[in-house]
């Protein structure tokens, strides 16, 4: 025991390791900044402070409402505390990017996508003419955002943005006709938007459906099987694909997918293209969302349960819709029947400041059917 003790390294203290004039400077360093009061958001938060004699103010960003918000995106920071890409980080970028010779953005640089009222951000919703899409391009142009309405059905498109500009004026929504499997008709409509409002801050990439009448999987051909993934899963990625370049330009963006909540359970039976595609889209929201995070582009996804929408008359006949209606009503944990409003809150959550430390998620907006 005795010897034991003996040969125990004496403890050095943690100052003694490091030069006397450091250590002080340390000190001092301390003092000083138990002496500084941290005013998190300019203006409003600064009127209320209470003044303290001997405390210094340190406003390190704008608050979370107002068109001066500062680079935090709704969080200041201090410059120093924001993330920058380490060597090793900055290493392991694609030649392409690393060849652009700048830093990536940081993430949180681009401040917020719509804030109810206050920003005028760019959304484009495709399939937006009817149905789901119609009912979040008219809530993302009340929260304040300019929308443009994208579907094949130009005409379903025109009218949906003739009802928005009723409300939100005509100069903060705009109709194009495209299909999203069209490369050249993609970049055609993505281009129009920013060329008319300059940038692109948020993609809804809600076109698609299950298109066909409920079968049995091995009896569809294989054109009808790659339609149906072409316009549920290949549309999106052609939409990201095209708005990306904006968003990365900006430093930010949002992309919300639409999955389906079909997705977890398969079901109901005689889907399967379409519950085949909609599992591509929660595949395609991770990978998106681990690429495009370092460019402060957030990508998620909802997966709605079933909606009824006057406009969907393809795939159930009327009772078989009845049928799934009241079913998945007992099965969800609430027993009601969505509506496309149940919808909304999400998509202009997942669109907005609100949700900036959100990537990669998918969301089910389906009255707790698939996890009840
Ligand atoms: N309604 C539901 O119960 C439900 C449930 C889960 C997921 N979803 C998904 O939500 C989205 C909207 O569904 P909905 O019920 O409103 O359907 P809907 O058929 O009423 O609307 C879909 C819209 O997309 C448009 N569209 C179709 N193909 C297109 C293409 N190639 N290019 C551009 N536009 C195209 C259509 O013209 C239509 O306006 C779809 O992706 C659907 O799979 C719907």
């Amino acid at each position: 025991m005795g010897a034991q003790a003996q040969h125990r390294p004496r403890r050095v203290r943690r100052d003694a390791r490091r030069p006397r004039r450091e250590v002080r400077r340390g000190r001092d360093r301390g003092r000083r900044l138990r002496r500084v009061l941290l005013v998190h958001g300019a203006g409003r938060d600064r009127a209320r402070t209470p003044r303290r004699p001997g405390l210094r103010r340190v406003h390190l960003g704008a608050g979370h409402h107002g068109q001066d918000r500062g680079a935090g995106g709704g969080r200041p920071r201090p410059a120093a505390h924001r993330h920058r890409p380490s060597a090793r980080v900055a290493d392991r970028r694609s030649p392409r990017r690393a060849c652009r010779g700048r830093e990536r953005p940081d993430p949180r640089a681009g401040g917020p996508v719509i804030a109810a009222g206050a920003y005028e951000r760019v959304a484009i919703v495709t399939g937006g003419g009817q149905g789901l899409g119609r009912a979040y391009a008219a809530r993302l142009a009340g929260a304040g955002a300019r929308v443009a309405v994208v579907d094949v059905d130009g005409d379903a498109a025109r009218s949906a943005a003739e009802a928005i500009a009723a409300d939100a004026g005509a100069d903060r929504v705009s109709a194009h006709e495209a299909d999203v499997t069209d490369e050249d008709q993609v970049g055609a409509f993505v281009g129009a938007v920013a060329e008319r409002w300059g940038r692109v801050d948020a993609l809804v990439n809600n076109a698609g459906g299950a298109l066909l009448p409920s079968a049995p999987f091995d009896s569809f051909s294989r054109a009808d099987w790659t339609r149906v993934l072409e316009v549920n899963l290949t549309g999106q990625w052609l939409c990201a694909t095209a708005v990306v370049p904006h968003m990365r330009a900006a430093g930010h963006g949002k992309i919300v997918n639409v999955s389906s909540t079909m997705v977890s359970k398969g079901l109901p039976v005689g889907l399967a293209p379409y519950v085949a595609a909609k599992a591509g889209v929660v595949g395609l929201t991770r990978a998106l969302a681990r690429e495009l995070g370092p460019d402060g582009i957030r990508v998620n996804a909802i997966a709605p349960g079933y909606i009824p929408v006057e406009t969907r008359k393809t795939v159930h006949t009327p009772q078989a819709a009845q049928a799934l209606r009241e079913r998945m009503k007992a099965e969800q944990c609430l027993p009601v029947v969505g509506v496309p409003d149940d919808l909304c809150g999400a998509v202009e959550f997942l669109c907005s400041p609100a949700s900036d430390f959100i990537t990669g998620q998918i969301v089910n907006v389906d009255g707790g059917w698939a996890h009840g």
